[in-house]
């Protein structure tokens, strides 16, 4: 494997980005086996930060493809407006169009969500002030422990500390990736346990958050 480097987003980068989100998205492994919308779900994780805050972003090239990413926010406040009131109207509309609503599939993974949410599983405290900015990192399978997370998390640390930005939290629901983070000095803020997708893994899922103070 030729050696990756670490640099800034660029628009080119957009599709590599989001083929990566949608073969990473469940739990390290490819969407498909919930979901079937490839656009959707790659608008649903990485539209904000690739269309409105590319300056967050990095990826990890080798050989001249994209093969990883860590998509940023500085404000998961601003985030969140912007999600809530921009992004997710317009991705309801746009999932409508496109029929994701009237696959079977879809149909599983949406009640087992709903479920989820109405039994409080989604509550969380919120961490928005003392830890604002947050981050999503993916690599593709096959350029995974060898070092590029820990050169893209470094590379995004810097840039927070460059832009004052005082702490940093994410979200994970993979156990794996938890020990990662650990090793990335972020310490473990809230875990908690989510059951919607028990009818596939036939387990529930844990919830941690993480985070780290920059400056
Ligand atoms: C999680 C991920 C970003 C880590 O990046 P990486 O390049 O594989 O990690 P690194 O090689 O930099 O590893 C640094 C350290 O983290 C730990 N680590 C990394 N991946 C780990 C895993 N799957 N399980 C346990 N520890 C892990 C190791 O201790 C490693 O140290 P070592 O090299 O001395 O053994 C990457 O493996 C990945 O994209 N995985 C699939 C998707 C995913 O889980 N993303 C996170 C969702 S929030």
């Amino acid at each position: 494997m030729e050696e990756a480097v670490i640099r800034h987003y660029q628009k080119p980068d957009r599709d590599s980005v989001r083929k990566i989100s949608w073969d990473t998205a469940f739990m390290g492994e490819p969407a498909g086996i919930f979901f079937e919308g490839q656009d959707v779900l790659a608008d649903f994780l990485t539209r904000y930060f690739t269309d409105y805050e590319p300056e967050s972003c990095f990826v990890a090239e080798s050989g001249g493809k994209v093969v990883g990413y860590l998509i940023g926010a500085k404000d998961t406040r601003v985030l969140a407006k912007k999600f809530l009131f921009g992004i997710f109207p317009a991705l309801l509309i746009y999932a409508f169009l496109k029929g994701v609503f009237f696959k079977k599939k879809n149909h599983i993974f949406f009640l087992n969500l709903l479920k989820s949410i109405f039994n409080g599983e989604f509550k969380m405290p919120d961490f928005s002030k003392d830890y604002p900015a947050t981050l999503h990192i993916n690599l593709a399978a096959g350029f995974r422990h060898s070092g590029i997370g820990s050169k893209l998390i470094q590379a995004y640390f810097d840039y927070l500390q460059a832009h004052n930005v005082k702490a940093v939290q994410l979200a994970t629901m993979s156990e794996h990736s938890a020990e990662f983070f650990v090793k990335q000095g972020l310490c473990q803020l809230f875990a908690g346990k989510r059951t919607y997708f028990r009818y596939l893994t036939k387990k529930d899922t844990p919830v941690f958050i993480y985070g780290k103070k920059i400056a």
